[in-house]
């Protein structure tokens, strides 16, 4: 689809790739992007400034909150769902609660929004988009982030079944499986970690593309290349 021209609305858009993604539509040309944000007050006041920015109080766990985000944009053609949390653990004795918050967060959040925001999608004439921010990790987990990485998993396999749902109602869904990005979620981890603008910039060519999948940083794709090869060597690459 055409960035130029779109009506986006981004979840977790207040920081990190959420703020970076905001910033490469408005470059881009969007005529209006509606930024998703817990706390509306943490809006970088230079994005909050942009005459086609329309800020959004939005909790993606909380049905009244996603239906009430949903009325407030009701013309979205591009639904960005990035926001996301990270708990580490492992499978042995990661924290359950912390797993949990994972799963409601980056699974059924994710869903909920979507399905709050198929009307509206529906709607768009010129076709629609949703883009699911995944990770490399959804496709083979890293033992110390076992919740995380299956909450992805299932974020994963719901783009496939919602890719399957709605093509014929003219909306395309993207799955993008970055690997580790420099934001406040990878802190403290010593990890290779690719620039979250280079990241958004690449979600949205892609967008743009049309393309389903997409493997937004140098690391992702080296290892993508490997998934879609042999599925299994990633899970031992990840593992180790
Ligand atoms: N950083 C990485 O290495 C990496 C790698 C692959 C994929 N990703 C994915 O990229 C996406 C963006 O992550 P990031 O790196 O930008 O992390 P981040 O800097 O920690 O930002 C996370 C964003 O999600 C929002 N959020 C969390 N829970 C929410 C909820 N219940 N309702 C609404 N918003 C919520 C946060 O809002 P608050 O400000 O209110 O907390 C924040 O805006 C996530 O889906 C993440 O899983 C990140």
């Amino acid at each position: 689809m055409n960035i130029t021209g779109s009506v986006a609305f981004v979840t977790g858009g207040n920081r990190g790739l959420g703020a970076r993604l905001v910033t490469e539509l408005l470059a881009r040309g969007a005529e209006k992007v509606y930024v998703g944000a817990r706390d509306t007050g943490s809006v970088a006041p230079d994005a909050a400034a942009d005459p086609r920015v329309r800020v959004v109080a939005l909790d993606v766990t909380d049905d009244a909150s996603v239906a009430a985000a949903a009325k407030a944009a009701p013309d979205v053609t591009l639904l960005v769902n990035n926001a996301g949390v990270l708990g580490f653990g492992s499978v042995l004795d990661g924290d359950l609660d912390v797993f949990e918050r994972d799963m409601r967060t980056n699974y059924l959040g994710a869903l909920r929004v979507a399905r709050a925001f198929l009307p509206a999608l529906r709607r768009a004439s010129g076709g629609a988009t949703i883009v699911n921010v995944l990770t490399l990790i959804a496709l083979a987990p890293m033992g110390p982030m076992a919740g995380y990485s299956a909450s992805k998993a299932a974020a994963h396999s719901m783009t496939q079944a919602l890719r399957a749902a709605v093509a014929a109602d003219g909306i395309a869904v993207v799955g993008a499986y970055p690997g580790g990005i420099d934001t406040d979620m990878l802190v403290g981890v010593e990890a290779a970690k690719a620039d979250p603008a280079t990241v958004a910039a690449r979600i949205l060519t892609a967008v743009a593309a049309g393309d389903p999948v997409v493997w937004p940083d140098d690391a992702s794709a080296g290892a993508g290349a490997v998934y879609v090869t042999d599925p299994a060597a990633l899970e031992r690459m990840l593992a180790g």
